[in-house]
């Protein structure tokens, strides 16, 4: 089992090769960011959050506060507030939270449930928390054998994610189906680089490509 390094400060260009134009599938696929506001939740502590991804998904009036280790990254967000800490140490007082999301950012820690009794720590009673990840068996026609495992793959985060919260506490939502598309040699290669896979894999398949993409959803109330 491998920790994915995170390199976005050392190769910024890494986490910035990617295209939302390959994804086919509905919008909302690998999200769930609607029910936070639904539910009232306020703040949402977007631990991990990168660009802001998922800050630009939230319907107002949501109150997101994000979180990041990367000062590239954080360059780069434009929702405010954004700050710079670690997912470790989240600079919040006990029971200050009302939702905190993870995602994909736990396969980067050796222990994900350190951050995950962290997120716990700060939510207030009643608060969720939500973590998604990738299955480590998705794109199969492009890594028939699967990605390497990491510490926190879709197929073992449920059970993760409840060693903290308690297994009553944990809903899980799956998706497994031709949710991206590769139109050319240039995306596949591009893919390949995002994903941490040899370049020399993009080159035994044929394009356009369509990926199978599996992962899931992990909500867990507190
Ligand atoms: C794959 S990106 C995901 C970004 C965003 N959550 C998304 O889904 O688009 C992982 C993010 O986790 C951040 N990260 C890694 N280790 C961290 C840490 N110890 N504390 C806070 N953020 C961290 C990285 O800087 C990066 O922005």
């Amino acid at each position: 089992m491998c920790t994915i390094q995170p390199n976005y400060d050392t190769d910024p260009d890494r986490s910035a090769a990617w295209s939302p134009s390959w994804v086919v599938a509905d919008e909302d696929w690998d999200e769930g960011a609607g029910r936070f506001v639904e539910e009232g939740l306020a703040p949402i502590l977007d631990v991990g959050c990168g660009y802001g991804g998922f800050a630009a998904r939230l319907p107002p009036p949501a109150r997101w506060i994000g979180v990041d280790a990367s000062s590239s990254m954080l360059a780069k967000v434009t929702a405010r507030p954004a700050i710079q800490a670690d997912a470790l140490h989240l600079p919040f007082r006990d029971h200050s939270a009302g939702g905190v999301v993870c995602r994909n950012m736990l396969y980067h820690f050796d222990q994900p449930t350190e951050v995950i009794a962290e997120a716990y720590r700060v939510l207030r009673p009643g608060g969720l928390f939500l973590a998604e990840t990738k299955a480590r068996a998705q794109d199969p026609e492009l890594v028939p054998s699967g990605y390497p495992p990491s510490t926190f793959d879709a197929e073992e985060a449920p059970e993760i994610v409840a060693s903290v919260f308690g297994s009553g506490a944990v809903e899980v939502e799956s998706w497994d189906g031709p949710i991206m598309v590769l139109p050319d040699r240039a995306a596949v290669a591009t893919y390949t680089r995002h994903h941490h896979l040899p370049a020399d894999i993009g080159e035994r398949v044929a394009t356009p490509l369509t990926l199978t993409k599996r992962g899931c959803l992990v909500w867990a109330r507190k």
